[in-house]
C-alpha cells in the first residue's frame, strides 16, 4: 500500500515538473530553435565541423569552418568557409533575426552562397537566434 501511494505522488509530482517546463514560454522557444536549426534548417551541414570520419564533432558544434564540399559549376561569390555561429560571437541578435527572416542584412546585402537566403517567420527567427545565443561562444 505504502509503495503505491509513493508512486502515485512521485508520478504526480514527475507529471507537474513536465507540465511546468512545456508551458514556460521561454523553454519552449528555445526548443522550437534548437529543433529548427537541427531538424529543419540543417545549419550544422555548412556550420559544423566534422571529424575524420565525416560526423560531426559535437565538441565543436556550430563553430565553422571549411566547407566540407565544394560546387561543380563555378558560382560567383562561393564562400569556402562558414562562420562560427555558436553564441553569434560576430553578429547582432538583431541582425541575425533580420538576415534569417528577410535573407538579407539591414545594409539590404545578402550573405555569400551558400548560405541560403532563409525566410522564416519572425518568431521562428527569433527562437533560432535564441538557441544559437544559448550555445555560449568561446570566440570573441
Ligand atoms: C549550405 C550551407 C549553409 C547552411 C545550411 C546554413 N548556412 Fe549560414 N552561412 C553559410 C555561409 C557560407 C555563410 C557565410 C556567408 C558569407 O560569408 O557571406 C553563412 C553565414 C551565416 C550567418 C552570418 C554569421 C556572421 O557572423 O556573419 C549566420 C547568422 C548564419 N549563417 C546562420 C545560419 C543558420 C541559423 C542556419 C540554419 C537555419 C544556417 N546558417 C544554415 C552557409 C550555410
Amino acid at each position: 500500500m505504502k509503495r503505491i501511494v509513493l508512486s502515485v505522488v512521485l508520478i504526480t509530482a514527475l507529471a507537474l515538473a513536465w507540465s511546468c517546463a512545456a508551458s514556460d514560454p521561454q523553454a519552449r522557444k528555445l526548443a522550437r530553435g534548437k529543433y529548427l536549426v537541427e531538424n529543419v534548417g540543417m545549419c550544422a551541414d555548412c556550420h559544423s565541423p566534422r571529424n575524420d570520419k565525416g560526423e560531426f564533432d559535437q565538441k565543436r558544434w556550430l563553430q565553422g569552418g571549411q566547407l566540407a564540399f565544394a560546387p561543380v559549376v563555378p558560382i560567383p561569390g562561393w564562400a569556402g568557409t562558414a562562420p562560427w555561429i555558436a553564441g553569434l560571437p560576430n553578429i547582432s541578435e538583431a541582425e541575425a533575426v533580420k538576415l534569417l527572416e528577410t535573407g538579407t542584412t539591414s545594409t539590404g546585402m545578402a550573405k555569400r552562397p551558400p548560405m541560403p537566403p532563409f525566410k522564416f517567420a519572425h518568431e521562428d527567427a527569433e527562437a533560432v537566434v535564441m538557441y544559437l545565443k544559448s550555445l555560449g561562444s568561446k570566440q570573441s
